[in-house]
């Protein structure tokens, strides 16, 4: 099988195509044919050597689709179901996503019981588990006013679409007015454009912040004093507030992080999906051989939606 390794942090020419043999199953992992998988910019900082934890030579990418290949009797699973696997170590501590098939301990695969191509289910783990688990940690009302900021990014269409299938009120930012009809389009009730301060009067009982610090202070100040804010993002580049107070924050303010997946939220956000056929754009699809050219798509490709790569044919 091929494998697209690391074998030292580099620039996008530094995968090197290695054939490996396929793994096997063992009493506590089993083998996952990888169908697809959706990219992120985490996977391209590793790339770079700006994630300390990660040891070389190693296959990165935190996230795909595909089928069970080999498993044991007892691992819950049977070969030949379509499942997902996601963070937890997953192209950090062992091999990830960049191969045709990996070893994945059986409690890091989930179910997807939902019939749609390889490309759009590849769409799903990584994106929609964070949007879900941001949204669940607003433990919002039927009805409620969310604010997403940085909403095109693939976390926020990604929330846009469950929280209008949860029935919410959204609000969601870009920073360029080219992509607002987009986000209108996707059923966004309300699109602001993010120039760091937001123009609206409204209190927001919700908002998801995916810029970051950056511009938390700004989104605050649009908080209802019974909302809450959860930081979950940090596309302005900033993880820190200097000189804050906790004075400042006039509801709840929290946090998400993906990094361990609940699979109860999971399987509920694949609920929502398979209910409401929701959809998440696909910007651009590759090959497993292109990752050089997939990874130049993440940084220079503004188009919206997931970048995909296909990792095997049926
Ligand atoms: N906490 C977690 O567990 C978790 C999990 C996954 C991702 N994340 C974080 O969530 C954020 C979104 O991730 P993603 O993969 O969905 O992002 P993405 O799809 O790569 O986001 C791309 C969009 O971000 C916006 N953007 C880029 N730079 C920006 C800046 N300096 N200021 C404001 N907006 C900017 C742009 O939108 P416009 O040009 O339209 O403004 C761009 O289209 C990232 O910060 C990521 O690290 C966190």
């Amino acid at each position: 099988m091929l494998a697209m390794v690391l074998n030292h942090p580099g620039n996008e020419h530094t995968f090197h195509a290695e054939e490996r043999a396929i793994p096997v199953s063992t009493s506590t992992d089993s083998v996952l044919k990888i169908m697809a998988f959706g990219l992120n910019y985490a996977e391209l900082l590793t790339r770079n050597g700006e994630s300390p934890d990660v040891k070389f030579p190693r296959v990165i990418g935190i996230e795909a689709v595909g089928t069970v290949s080999d498993t044991t009797t007892d691992s819950g699973f049977h070969v030949g179901q379509t499942v997902m696997t996601l963070m937890g170590g997953l192209g950090r501590e062992f091999d990830g996503s960049y191969e045709e098939y990996a070893l994945i301990p059986n409690h890091q695969l989930y179910p997807l019981p939902i019939k749609d191509s390889w490309a759009q289910l590849a769409t799903i783990p990584e994106s929609f588990y964070t949007a879900y688990g941001s949204l669940n940690r607003l433990r919002l009302s039927t009805g409620a006013h969310l604010l997403i900021r940085g909403g095109t990014s693939n976390a926020g269409i990604a929330a846009l679409l469950l929280a209008k299938a949860m029935g919410y009120t959204v609000s969601t930012t870009s920073r360029n007015s080219d992509k607002l009809t987009t986000l209108q389009n996707l059923g966004a009730d309300e699109t602001l454009l993010d120039c760091g301060s937001l123009e609206t009067t409204t209190s927001f009982d919700g908002i998801l912040e995916l810029v970051g610090t950056s511009t938390l202070r700004d989104s605050l100040q649009h908080l209802a004093p019974t909302g809450t804010a959860v930081v979950t993002g940090g596309l302005g580049g900033e993880w820190s507030l200097p000189d804050f107070s906790p004075f400042e924050i006039p509801g709840y303010l929290t946090n998400f992080q993906s990094t361990n997946v609940n699979a109860q939220l999971l399987s509920q956000a694949v609920a929502l999906i398979k209910d409401h056929r929701l959809q998440l754009p696909i910007a651009q699809t590759f090959k497993l051989t292109d990752i050089a050219q997939a990874h130049q798509a993440m940084v220079n490709s503004h188009k919206i939606g997931k970048i995909v790569v296909i990792a095997n044919h049926e």
